[in-house]
């Protein structure tokens, strides 16, 4: 998909004048920066996601539905999740969109309840979770196989995490901390080479 028709199934610019209405300007670059929707268009190739048809996907922190506003438009079976009092307040763009919403949060320590599959694809793009000292490598082990399990054969299954942004370092040596507890949970990366850093992709046999 273009990006033009992208800009039009997502409704950025009745977004944009949602977002200034609301004054959710923390909101604001996912409306304004084109790479947040190009990086989406990416993994929706990458996912092969155009050439399917009536795949059930389920996006784990969805933002402002993006995702789901394209797999709408390829008549893709969509549920987003939004966590939290920032998420909550989206709630207008994603009635906009027409999405289909629920509430859920994951946490270091506690059970990784996906919202119930089978679904044909889990996505997690930029999920903020990670960056915690309490997510451990067994946190994301927990959460791959809690994933596999909610996949029917052949789904898939991509994260891409929000480390390839804040290792600028924003929080001090935290970053890294988090980006080796990814690796020694998911020492074997897939080969994809326009996304080698910080994407994880997988195909349930
Ligand atoms: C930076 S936004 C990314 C949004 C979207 N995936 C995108 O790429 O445009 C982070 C998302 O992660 C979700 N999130 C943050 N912490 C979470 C947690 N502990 N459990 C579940 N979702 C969480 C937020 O609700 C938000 O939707």
């Amino acid at each position: 998909m273009e990006l033009d028709l992208a800009k039009t199934v997502c409704r950025i610019d009745q977004q944009k004048k949602l977002a200034e209405t609301l004054g959710m300007t923390e909101w604001i670059k996912y409306l304004d920066e084109d790479q947040f929707l190009i990086e989406k268009l990416e993994l929706f190739d990458l996912l092969n996601l155009k050439e399917k048809t009536n795949q059930k996907i389920l996006d784990i922190g969805a933002g402002l539905g993006h995702f789901g506003s394209i797999s709408k438009y390829h008549n893709h079976e969509y549920l987003g999740t939004y966590f939290g009092r920032t998420s909550k307040s989206l709630e207008p763009f994603h009635r906009d969109a027409g999405l289909n919403m629920t509430e859920f949060g994951l946490f270091p320590n506690y059970d990784k309840n996906i919202p119930k599959g089978p679904w044909d694809c889990i996505i997690m793009i930029r999920t903020t979770f990670e960056l915690n000292e309490e997510w451990s490598s067994d946190d994301w082990k927990e959460l791959y196989q809690c994933c596999m399990d909610n996949l029917n054969p052949n789904g898939q299954l991509l994260i891409k995490s929000n480390l390839a942004v804040e290792l600028k370092r924003k929080y001090g040596r935290l970053e890294t901390q988090c980006w080796n507890r990814m690796m020694s949970a998911f020492p074997n990366k897939s080969p994809l080479p326009q996304w080698s850093w910080a994407t994880w992709h997988w195909i349930k046999e």
